[in-house]
């Protein structure tokens, strides 16, 4: 009988400290995530000095709980994958390091993990059926593409955003309207209450392509809320995060809806941050159905930072891709697909 893969992943690029336990690249075992949300919302983003303090005070209790709730012994794990970019450096240094001294300690293999690819694993655990190809729409806070998954190891590039990412438009226009961070599911809560009543431009709508653009999306609602401001006039929240939302979002939907038909792929899956988004779940969830097109949507936990998708990736990079570093490995910023 084939033998089961466990792998400990450990992720820190951002303001996440997490951990997983994560079985043949499928199925969780555990999950830890420590949210830094409370001691950075005061400055209105991630201070990076403050977020590898934090991963470094937090990522042994994260490890530890992640072990415990696996019910695994730490001599059973078969290889520690860790995120190594794109994020913050010191961020990145803080799960790194932790990651090598463990590994080094225990003689246990070490596994790069790009954490946009994983993103894209958390789909693997979502749908434990789901092979390569298909079709997916990365939205996270630095990065808007859509890739075609050729194989487990494989994708091309069908096209990405020319300026700004889709969560980062979503801060952003939070930061505007004066919305606490994390900006994204503020400005998603707003819009349940509000109308798409004010014009806004629909980004590179026309073009044939599958590149986006969101800078002047961006521009349009400042420039509106500068507008009625100087007017004196009432700025209403909740029709500008609407009217964003939906400007941004649709978009994205048709674009990955076009991209897997012109490919004749029949799958669509969805990766990043911005894939918590109620509008776009319910969006994508009904175009997906129209066009007979099967969705794999991961649960909005799994949308945004986690260990599991880097255990799923670990997987891969470890059994597909004989991907194993050594201790020389170190933290890649900008680190790209
Ligand atoms: O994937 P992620 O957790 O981190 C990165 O790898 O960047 O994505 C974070 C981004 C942020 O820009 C955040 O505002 C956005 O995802 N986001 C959302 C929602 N939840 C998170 N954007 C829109 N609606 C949401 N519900
Ligand atoms: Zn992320």
């Amino acid at each position: 009988m084939k033998k089961d893969i466990l792998i400990l992943a450990i992720e820190s690029s951002c303001d996440e400290t997490c951990a997983s336990i994560v079985k043949n690249g499928r199925e969780v075992l555990s999950s830890v995530i420590s949210s830094q949300i409370a001691i950075h919302r005061r400055f209105g983003g991630v201070v990076p000095e403050i977020a590898s303090r934090n991963h470094t005070l937090a990522i042994t209790q994260v490890v530890e709980e992640a072990i415990e709730k696996s019910g695994v012994k730490l001599e059973e794990i078969d290889a520690i994958a860790v995120t190594y970019g794109a994020g913050l450096v010191g961020a990145l240094l803080a799960g790194l390091s932790f990651a090598k001294a463990l590994a080094y300690s225990l003689s246990k293999p070490l596994i790069p993990v790009n954490h946009i690819r994983g993103h894209i694993a958390a789909n693997y655990i979502e749908d434990k059926e789901l092979k390569p190809p298909f079709m997916c729409l990365v939205a996270s806070g630095g990065h808007t593409a859509i890739l075609k998954i050729d194989s487990y190891t494989s994708h091309e590039f069908l096209g990405g955003t020319f300026d700004d990412a889709a969560g980062e438009a979503f801060d952003k226009v939070a930061k505007i309207l004066g919305l606490p961070y994390p900006g994204g599911p503020e400005v998603s809560r707003l819009a349940k209450d509000g109308e798409a009543n004010i014009q806004l431009p629909k980004m590179l709508k026309g073009d044939k392509g599958y590149n986006f653009s969101y800078s002047g999306l961006k521009t349009a609602v400042i420039n509106y809320v500068h507008t009625q401001t100087q007017k004196g006039m009432e700025v209403n929240k909740a029709d500008v995060c609407k009217s964003f939302q939906n400007a941004a979002v649709d978009v994205l939907v048709e674009k990955t809806i076009s991209a897997a038909l012109n490919s004749r792929l029949d799958t669509i899956a969805i990766a990043g941050g911005v894939g918590a988004n109620d509008y776009l779940r319910e969006k994508m969830a009904e175009f997906a159905l129209k066009n007979n097109l099967k969705l794999v949507l991961p649960e909005k936990i799994m949308c945004t930072d986690n260990a599991c998708m880097i255990g799923a990736e670990g997987y891969i990079q470890f059994v597909h891709n004989n991907n194993v570093a050594d201790l020389t490995l170190n933290a890649c910023p900008s680190l790209k697909l």
